[in-house]
This record gives C-alpha cells, sequence and structure tokens, in this order.
C-alpha cells in the first residue's frame, strides 16, 4: 500500500522523539493503520547543527516551501514551537489540503479558534494532543471518553518546571530562589523562567482544556493568573502543619451561573489526589456529573512521552484518511459565554497574618469576617517571642471572592494588622 508522507517541521526536543517513535514503532504503527508511515522531510533552523540522532540529509531543509509545496506529502507535524512563523506555516498547510498534529499550546491557546476554522473549511484535521500535559491523553479523555457526561471542573497540575520548585521547597524546606536555580542547573526551568513560574504555561494550557470541557469558546484573557514566585517556604511550612501542600493549579469550573478559570498556587488538601503528584509529573483531576471524580497522571513533558501524544494523533489522521472523514473533528464552541462574576465565585481560603499581639486584636479581624459573611473553618495563633506580634493564620469556609475582597480591605485598614502576609485558595 501506498506509504503516508509526513513533514515534520522541527527537530528539537520533541522532533527527534517524533523521528525515533515513527522509525522504532514502524510495525506498531503500519498494523493500526494499514501503511507505512514515512518522515519525507524536516525543517529545521540550521541543516548543519550536530544532532543526536542520525537522520539522511536529503531529508533536512531549512526552507518550509519544500514542504508546503510538495504535494506527496498529506500531514504536517509541527514542533517548532511559537507564534510566528508557524501560524503562517500551519494556515498556508491547511489550505493547501495538508493534515496538521501540532504540541504547540501557545498557538492552540491564542489561535486554536482561528486555526480550526481554516481545517474545517478545507477539510483537513487539526489533532493538538501534545499541547497539554505532554504524555498524558486529557484532550482525548475530555473530547472521547467523557464525551457523554458535563464536566463541571477540572484542576490541573500542567506545569512540570513550578510542581519540581513547589515540591522541592515542601519536602527540603528550601527557598523559591535557591531551587529555582537548581532547577535551572537540571534543565527542568528556562533561562527565562517567566512564563512557567509565573503561570503563563499553566493558564495556554488550561484555556485548551476549558474550551474542550465546557465547550465555550474561552480566551486566554478569560483566566485569572497568579504565579509561584511569590511564595515562601513559611507560607508551605505553615500549610503542611494544617494538612495541606502547595501547588500551582489550573481550576476551570462551570456551573449554571457561569465560567471561572484560573492558574494560581493553591493550598491543597493532602488527602486529595492532586497533593501528591510530585516533581516535574502534571496529573488532571476532572469532575463529571455523571462519572464524579477521576484523575489522569503522568509526565507532562520530555522527548518520548510527547512524541507518544503526538505520533497517537498522527494514526488518529492516518485512519481518517483511509476511513475518507478527515476534517469532522471541529466541535464549535456551543455554549454561551458567561464569566463569574465576584458575587457568583466561591472557595475556601488560607490567609496568613501578622498582628499585634494584644487584647482584641481577634476580635477585630473576626468582626471584618463577620460583616462580610465570610465564616471560618479554623484559626491558628503564633506568638512571635521575639516581639509583640504573632501570626495568625485562618482557613474560612467557601467564601465567595467578593466577600474576601472585602476583607483584605478591611485589614489593610486595620491598625491591628501589620501585614497581610499571604492569601491563598484551598481546595479539597
Ligand atoms: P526545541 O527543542 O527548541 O526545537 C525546535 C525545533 O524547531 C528545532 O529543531 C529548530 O531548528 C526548529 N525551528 C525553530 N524555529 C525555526 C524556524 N523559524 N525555521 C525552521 N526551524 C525552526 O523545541 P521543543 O522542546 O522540541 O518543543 C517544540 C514544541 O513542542 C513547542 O511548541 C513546545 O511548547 C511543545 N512541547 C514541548 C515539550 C517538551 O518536552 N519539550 C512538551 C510539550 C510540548 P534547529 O534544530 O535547527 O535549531
Ligand atoms: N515548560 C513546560 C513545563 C513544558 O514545565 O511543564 C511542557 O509544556
Amino acid at each position: 500500500m501506498k506509504p503516508v508522507k509526513v513533514g515534520l517541521l522541527g527537530l528539537g526536543t520533541v522532533g527527534t522523539g517524533v523521528v525515533r517513535i515513527v522509525e522504532g514503532h514502524q510495525e506498531e504503527l503500519q498494523r493500526q493503520v494499514g501503511t507505512p508511515i514515512v518522515i519525507e522531510r524536516i525543517l529545521v533552523n540550521n541543516k548543519e547543527k550536530r544532532r543526536n540522532i542520525t537522520i539522511d540529509p536529503e531529508k533536512l531543509t531549512e526552507n518550509v516551501e519544500d514542504i508546503l509545496n510538495d504535494a506527496s506529502i498529506d500531514i504536517i507535524i509541527e514542533v517548532m514551537g511559537g507564534i510566528e512563523p508557524v501560524k503562517d506555516y500551519i494556515m498556508e498547510a491547511l489550505a493547501k489540503g495538508k493534515h496538521v498534529v501540532t504540541a504547540n499550546k501557545d498557538l492552540m491557546a491564542l489561535h486554536g479558534t482561528e486555526v480550526l476554522e481554516q481545517a474545517a473549511k478545507h477539510g483537513c484535521d487539526v489533532l493538538y494532543e501534545a499541547s497539554v500535559a505532554g504524555g498524558i491523553p486529557i484532550i482525548r479523555t475530555l473530547t472521547e471518553g467523557f464525551s457523554a457526561d458535563r464536566i463541571t471542573k477540572i484542576m490541573g497540575i500542567v506545569n512540570g518546571t513550578t510542581n519540581y520548585i513547589l515540591t522541592k521547597m515542601s519536602q527540603e524546606g528550601a527557598v523559591y530562589d535557591d531551587v529555582l536555580k537548581e532547577a535551572q542547573a537540571l534543565g527542568y526551568a528556562e533561562a527565562d523562567p517567566t512564563s512557567d513560574v509565573e503561570g503563563l504555561d499553566a493558564a495556554r494550557k488550561m484555556t485548551i482544556l476549558g474550551r474542550l470541557g465546557f465547550g465555550v469558546n474561552v480566551e486566554l484573557a478569560d483566566v485569572a493568573v497568579k504565579g509561584i514566585s511569590k511564595v515562601t517556604k513559611e507560607d508551605i511550612a505553615y500549610g503542611k502543619k494544617l494538612g495541606y501542600e502547595m501547588k500551582l493549579l489550573g481550576i476551570a469550573e462551570c456551573e449554571e451561573d457561569g465560567i471561572d478559570l484560573s492558574v494560581q498556587p493553591v493550598m491543597v488538601k493532602t488527602s486529595h489526589p492532586l497533593a501528591s503528584v510530585n516533581g516535574v509529573y502534571n496529573a488532571v483531576y476532572v469532575y463529571g456529573q455523571a462519572v464524579g471524580e477521576t484523575m489522569f497522571y503522568g509526565p507532562g513533558a520530555g522527548e518520548l512521552p510527547t512524541a507518544t501524544s503526538i505520533v497517537a494523533d498522527l494514526v488518529s489522521v492516518v485512519k481518517d484518511l483511509r476511513l475518507g472523514v478527515n476534517g469532522k473533528y471541529m466541535v464549535a464552541p456551543y455554549k454561551e459565554k458567561k464569566l463569574r462574576s465576584d458575587a457568583e465565585a466561591a472557595s475556601k481560603y488560607f490567609i496568613l497574618l501578622d498582628v499585634a499581639d494584644k487584647a482584641g486584636v481577634l476580635a477585630r479581624i473576626t468582626q471584618s469576617f463577620a460583616k462580610h459573611e465570610v465564616s471560618l473553618e479554623s484559626v491558628l495563633q503564633h506568638p512571635n517571642p521575639l516581639n509583640l506580634n504573632a501570626e495568625i493564620i485562618i482557613i474560612t469556609h467557601s467564601a465567595n471572592r467578593a466577600g474576601m475582597k472585602n476583607v483584605l480591605a478591611d485589614f489593610a485598614e486595620l491598625d491591628v494588622v501589620n501585614k497581610i502576609r499571604s492569601v491563598y485558595r484551598v481546595e479539597g
């Protein structure tokens, strides 16, 4: 049978993994799709670069048109990264009737709707399993596994770098700056770690998951983002004392009153399955009205795990080719987007305050909570023997965001509150 020819855009970490899997698992792949799959051409920046894989030099090109204009190539795998020039290449490939598999969360979070519309217009598949949580098949899970259910909550540890940093801070009592430097030395964190540590990478992934999970046209701007760069070892230590682990969670909720999306450091009860996801691992917790609680765990990045998801998408495209049903994946968002207001969005909170240690302080603090209808679950006080101050750690019951904002505004004015040290959402 005629082989299916693939054009690969990029031969870095993930591209190398794609070549290894397509070549190394050829027998298994052929058994599933009934035809050989061949990587025909590979676009790179620099053909002369030394690579840790042996490639026929004739396959390498620095000119994308060699791939886009090759009529024998049916499928493009994009593993270059970034938005430009990738978006132009993908739009052109789709216009030429080539199917696309991509690992590009930036492109799919920011321009996913446009790319999918172009695909539908030209009867092409665009699959992007590897764009979220690398080796975990979470996109298939949401779109196929849970197609019969109504998903109301998705919580993800979808960034390995930050999970590695928080795990080290928790297990070794280390400070953020030291662990970040170590993560950079080990190659887990990038030289410029901003996108990871400030939650932007996770926000892009949650945009994609929210869109697919809820059938709503979620945009990146709908995700409230806070990273981990201000998390202290004291926050983590107090959390542990009260039975919580700190995790950077992407949280997407969808109820009758609307949707709410965020990425933020969260105190997760140790009994919750997400609390024990450590190191660079990722996990996505999904709550469906019918299925209840589920969780999916695995490597969120890396050459072979990520390439596994890409080649699985490739298999899907080739199966569609065989059946003649390409271009039918586009499920346009069908629900109206309504974001929850501060009065509608509710959660539990952890608050750490520096206060004066004298009579009546706790009464004035609790007065504020009562005034704004925020109910308290527990209060813990630590006197500081070196001065007349104390640290108070409060866990609230579920309270709406508007109420919490009012409480914190009161504290900013209260003379007995020296400092609002930290405020975190609580889950589990
Ligand atoms: P990478 O190692 O930096 O590789 C990028 C590749 O693209 C290189 O081969 C580079 O060529 C080529 N390239 C970049 N810009 C180019 C241009 N303008 N023209 C031609 N070639 C160009 O990146 P990666 O880590 O494999 O990541 C690729 C994609 O996968 C990204 O979208 C990333 O977010 C996503 N992803 C990565 C992981 C992971 O574990 N790394 C996990 C999930 C998703 P040269 O080799 O000649 O420099
Ligand atoms: N920078 C990402 C992470 C890589 O740390 O998880 C995978 O997208």
